[in-house]
């Protein structure tokens, strides 16, 4: 009998503190810098952001997020035996959020780690949870996207602090006699560094270089919208079905127009596009699960429809899953 995974519960949280562009476009003119509610709609869908009060950490986003997904899927923390999470915000060096989140679910044994690939990183993550299920290293994993963005943005660059946001996301997936996860197809090219990036780190009991967020706008779009086509068609292939059998189209919520343009690109029409954007900003690896979670939460997706996830990002790293909820 062959043995494939299968989300069986999903969540998310988005810290309570939301700030509108206008209530941005303010806090940024007190540091003389402008913009306006206007320009950001305009270029990026988004309206609004999340961000975590000060303390706050990814492991403390991502544990609520997980704590919905379990009980979702009607699913004990203790019956867990693998814990993924995907941020390129973790709590410290090390060890990993997903360590730190552990103990805080009040479990100990089960394997846990992080996965860094920056806004790719949910569907990296789910794609290694997916292989650990079909190899029966695990059962019943929890796989978490959680970010703290706020915490690596320059305020004082105005071309990229009012595009991120804090949030997390998560499902439980399952071993299952039916699919379930169908296909993935994971990429990265690390040539593209500079593009975007945080290059600080810390070394000698000091931060070294700068530790704040950079992007090259215009290169990551130009990437991003022919990568995001491409892995939704070798994702598609693998599976042996077309983008007619998508019902649904949840990418890396980033910019609405990179978001409108792969979903014409697939000839899907705009209204099989999950989108979150307008109300979340870019949270990178939370993304993606908390948009897939928001649209479950309204009743959009339905247990059956088909489910088609893109993520692109830093590194430079894309890939897509295909699955049937
Ligand atoms: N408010 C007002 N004006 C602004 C702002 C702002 N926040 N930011 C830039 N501008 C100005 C610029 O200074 C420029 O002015 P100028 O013409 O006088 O020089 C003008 O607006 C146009 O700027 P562009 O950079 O050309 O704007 P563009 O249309 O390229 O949009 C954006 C910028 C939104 C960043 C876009 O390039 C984009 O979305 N890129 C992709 C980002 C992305 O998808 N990231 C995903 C991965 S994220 C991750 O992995 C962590």
């Amino acid at each position: 009998m062959s043995r494939y995974s299968r989300i069986t519960g999903t969540g998310s949280y988005l810290p309570p503190r939301r700030i509108t562009n206008a209530d941005l476009a303010v806090e940024l003119a007190a540091r003389g810098v402008e913009t306006s509610d206007d320009w950001i709609v305009e270029r990026t869908g988004i309206r609004a952001r999340h961000f975590a009060d000060s303390g706050v950490t990814s492991s403390d986003l991502g544990l609520q997020a997980a704590r919905q997904a379990l009980d979702a899927a009607g699913v004990a923390a203790g019956d867990i035996d693998l814990i993924i999470v995907a941020t390129s915000t973790p709590d410290m060096i090390f060890p990993s959020a997903a360590c730190i989140l552990q103990n805080k679910l009040g479990i100990a044994g089960c394997a846990a780690f992080d996965v860094q690939a920056v806004c790719s990183g949910f569907v990296y993550a789910l794609t290694i949870a997916d292989s650990l299920i079909k190899t029966s290293t695990a059962t019943r994993a929890l796989v978490i996207g959680a970010e703290v963005f706020s915490r690596i943005l320059d305020f004082s660059d105005r071309t990229t602090c009012v595009l991120f946001g804090d949030g997390a996301g998560a499902v439980v997936l399952e071993a299952s006699e039916t699919p379930g996860i169908l296909a993935s197809d994971l990429h990265a090219d690390g040539r593209h560094v500079g593009i975007l990036c945080v290059p600080g780190t810390v070394s000698g009991g000091k931060v070294l270089g700068d530790p704040l967020l950079k992007m090259d706008g215009k290169a990551v779009f130009k990437l991003a919208v022919g990568v995001l086509e491409e892995t939704a068609r070798a994702t598609l292939a693998k599976a042996g079905r077309t983008a007619g059998d998508i019902d649904w189209l949840i990418p890396h919520q980033a910019n609405i127009r990179i978001m409108q343009g792969t979903a014409k690109k697939l000839k899907l029409p705009l209204d099989k596009l999950v989108v979150t954007v307008d109300e979340h900003g870019n949270t990178s690896a939370a993304s993606i699960p908390l948009a897939l979670d928001a649209a479950v939460r309204s009743g959009k997706i339905k247990r059956g429809d088909t489910l088609m996830l893109e993520g692109v990002g830093g590194g430079f790293t894309w890939g897509a899953v295909l699955l049937d909820f």
